[in-house]
């Protein structure tokens, strides 16, 4: 049902400067994988088949790495090494690309409208690369959300406790739990990045959304919000006024890679997996 899916790129990744100078931060690997590829097996593990991916200037390396390089399959066909190409080139037969730039940066909710384009009128999902999440040998978490958004048939969020402190790094929600037993919310009222005191909880949104697509209209009707931007989640609290959003504290562990530990830990993790 949910067959599109939406990622946010055309940000500059700052906080991985100098890395990130030339390279697309969506392109840093965690192992020998770039970070956006890991959300790209997610989005096909919950059954997408179109990823539409919301570029910039200085992102080419994202349509090279999701392109057949002839030179390369050339160089190494017939020899051990092929074996290293097996899993990208997976990926790219199982899906379609699609690409729009974003031209300015004016918020996530701008970059989500950006890719109206690219998705029409269609429920679709969204995941922000750098927000790295894996669930073992159980569902992915787009995968579970995928199956909540079948029940409500509405917006939802992916949401994780974070310590009081930490509020202020996310979109936090205030909402009713109304399915104890898979972690379910009705979500009432969501301020972005607020000051501990002004937190109305610690349920923080994570990079993972199930969008209906009244949410573009929303966002047209957005101001500008928390740094000037046009935040998704202003444009979701008008739809969570009607009751349209659903929060799922999901299955699975999240690594927050737009940030150095964040990385390093999702790093290690995966290098543990690995060898096991
Ligand atoms: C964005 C959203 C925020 C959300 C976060 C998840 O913020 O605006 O609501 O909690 O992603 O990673 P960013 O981290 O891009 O500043």
């Amino acid at each position: 049902m949910i067959k599109k899916c939406l990622f946010p790129a055309a940000g500059y990744g700052t906080r991985f400067l100098p890395a990130t100078k030339a390279t697309p931060k969506e392109m840093l690997p965690v192992l020998t994988k770039p970070l956006i590829q890991y959300g790209v097996e997610e989005a096909i593990s919950a059954g997408c088949d179109t990823m539409a991916i919301v570029t910039g200037r200085g992102k080419r390396a994202i349509e090279d790495h999701f392109d057949i390089s002839y030179e390369l399959e050339h160089q190494i066909r017939n020899t051990p090494k092929e074996y290293f190409l097996h899993e990208i080139r997976s990926v790219i037969n199982s899906c379609q690309f699609t690409y729009t730039r974003q031209n300015e940066m004016k918020g996530l909710g701008h970059a989500i409208l950006t890719g109206e384009a690219l998705i029409g009128n269609e429920p679709f999902a969204v995941i922000l690369a750098d927000d790295l999440c894996d669930n073992g040998d159980g569902e992915s978490v787009l995968k579970q959300m995928v199956e909540v958004y079948e029940r409500y048939s509405c917006s939802v969020v992916a949401l994780q406790e974070v310590p009081k402190e930490e509020t202020s790094k996310y979109g936090i929600i205030e909402g009713k739990l109304i399915d104890q037993s898979d972690d379910i919310y009705r979500v009432s009222s969501m301020v972005e990045k607020p000051d501990m005191d002004e937190a109305p909880s610690n349920l923080a949104i994570i990079g993972r959304y199930i969008l209906d697509p009244e949410i573009f209209d929303a966002i047209r009707e957005t101001k500008p919000g928390r740094g000037g931007e046009i935040q998704i989640t202003d444009a979701l609290m008008e739809l969570a006024k009607k009751g349209r959003v659903i929060g799922y504290k999901f299955k699975g562990k999240r690594f927050d890679c737009g940030s150095v530990e964040g990385f390093v830990e999702a790093t290690n993790w995966f290098y543990e997996k690995s060898a096991k």
